[in-house]
């Protein structure tokens, strides 16, 4: 089995120019989990003035109708972010932590210490109110303002981020910089330390590489990815990020090679429809155009 969580209504339409309403947002949601989708990243609770995009937080979730068998997980930025997210019934947190100076005070406007202490008060908070958690290391290949991240600073997040209580350590290609190469360095570093089922990886396509990058962290055990509906995705705060690895190429190479999803190939063109309706252009994967012919 490979778990893809679909990031894109937090992700993806956190930077948008256009703002998403509530209801648009539920019922891109509505479409991932009709398309099989178990895993969703609904949204963020992050300052309105810093993400307006996610100023319905509260909003979106209270509203959510989630499948039993479903998990929906936000993003949490501090203690007040997590205090809302509780409050509004979730269930899961990510916090991120990215693995430069720069980043983090462009993000949470915190420097890494500050950052790596935020992150690690939040998860133990999160761990006793019995949530499930996440914790993002971003930019853990290249930098928009430092250049390439040292490996040894990776891992030694990662591992922190476990000791804090994280279940997941989400490895982020957060601006698509990475090569199946370095995915290779960064996973050969981290194999030795910690299981293949606590890490997961997040790929941006800037160019063009996330599904090799994504095939290459499989070669190695790696059974836990984020992706993106329709291909949607950036940071507002990490200049050049492009579109996230969308979900149904990675679902398509996913099954060509044997492995489960539970996600359905022939549903997922309704989500990637809403995708592009909400954001005002059309979205979609590589795939896409093979995608709709097959349907049809
Ligand atoms: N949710 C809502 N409001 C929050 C908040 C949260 N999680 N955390 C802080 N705030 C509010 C404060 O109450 C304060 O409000 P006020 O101006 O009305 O008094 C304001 O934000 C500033 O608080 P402060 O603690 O000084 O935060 P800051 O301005 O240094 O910003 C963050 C820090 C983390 C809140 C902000 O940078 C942020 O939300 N970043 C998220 C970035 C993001 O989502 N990036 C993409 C995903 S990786
Ligand atoms: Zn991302």
């Amino acid at each position: 089995m490979l778990y893809i969580t679909d990031v894109g209504p937090r992700d993806g339409l956190q930077s948008q120019g256009t703002i998403v309403g509530t209801e648009g947002k539920r019922a891109l949601i509505e479409a991932l989990f009709a398309a099989g989708l178990r895993r969703i990243e609904a949204t963020s609770f992050v300052s309105p003035k810093a993400v307006p995009q996610m100023a319905d937080a509260d909003a979106l979730l209270r509203g959510l109708a989630v499948p039993d068998d479903a998990r929906v997980s936000v993003l949490v930025p501090n203690q007040r972010g997590l205090e809302r997210a509780v409050d509004a019934g979730a269930r899961e947190i990510a916090v991120v932590l990215s693995a430069t100076e720069t980043m983090n005070r462009k993000n949470i406007r915190m420097d890494l210490d500050a950052a790596l202490n935020t992150c690690r008060e939040t998860l133990a908070e999160a761990v006793r109110a019995g949530l499930r958690t996440r914790a993002y290391v971003a930019v853990a290949f290249a930098c928009p303002f430092e250049g390439d991240t040292p490996t040894g600073r990776v891992v030694d997040l990662a591992l922190q981020m476990r000791a804090a209580g994280a279940e997941e350590i989400v490895i982020a290609d957060t601006i698509g910089a990475a090569a199946p190469s370095d995915v290779e360095r960064v996973l050969g570093a981290l194999l030795g330390i910690l299981p293949a089922q606590t890490i997961g990886m997040h790929f941006h396509d800037t160019r063009g590489m996330a599904l090799a990058n994504a095939w290459c962290a499989m070669a190695r055990g790696i059974r836990r990815f984020d992706a993106s509906i329709g291909g949607v995705g950036g940071c507002p705060f990490a200049p050049g990020a492009a579109g996230n690895l969308a979900t149904e190429d990675l679902a398509l190479m996913a099954h060509q090679c044997g492995f489960e999803t539970g996600i359905e190939l022939g549903a997922i063109g309704a989500a990637i429809e809403t995708t592009s309706r909400l954001v005002g252009y059309p979205v979609g994967g590589r795939s896409q155009r093979w995608l709709a012919r097959a349907q049809a």
